[in-house]
């Protein structure tokens, strides 16, 4: 069971940007955090993390019949990338969106997503556990 973990712009900051926000932890120690939960349920992890929408969308392509699940945390991009959408429909691969804020509680501009209709599910608010338990529900979906 293939777990693709992909985080978008400006979260390699994780741990200086905006700690009352997005938390003290750097992305290493979350991503770290992470590897460790997916061994012990038995999922394999991989992540990537970009500032370049491109990017992004060339990791989802290359996810193409290799991973069986996403989580995405896609920052900014959640609220402007139809590019983003497109690629996680153009793969067919389930996906949950997560973010460690509550983007519903920030300026209105947060609180469209270009992804959620399309998500397995969405996690906000809940900080870096939020993947966790994407992770959870990603085996979950996996297993069933
Ligand atoms: C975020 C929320 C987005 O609105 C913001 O642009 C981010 C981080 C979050 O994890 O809370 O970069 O996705």
């Amino acid at each position: 069971m293939k777990v693709l973990v992909i985080n978008g712009p400006n979260l390699n900051m994780l741990g200086k940007r905006e700690p009352a926000t997005y938390g003290s932890q750097n992305l290493q120690q979350i991503v770290s955090r992470l590897s460790t939960y997916a061994d012990s349920i038995g999922l394999s992890l991989t992540h990537v993390q970009s500032n370049a929408e491109h990017e992004l969308i060339d990791t989802i392509h290359k996810a193409f019949e290799k991973i069986d699940f996403i989580v995405i945390n896609p920052g900014a991009f959640t609220h402007t990338s139809i590019a983003l959408r497109d690629a996680l429909l153009s793969v067919s691969i389930p996906f949950i969106e997560v973010h460690l804020s509550n983007v519903h509680a920030r300026e209105v501009f947060r609180q469209h997503s270009y992804l959620s209709n399309i998500a397995q599910g969405v996690i906000c608010g809940l900080g870096a556990q939020g993947y966790e338990f994407a992770l959870a529900a990603a085996k979950q979906y996996l297993t069933k």
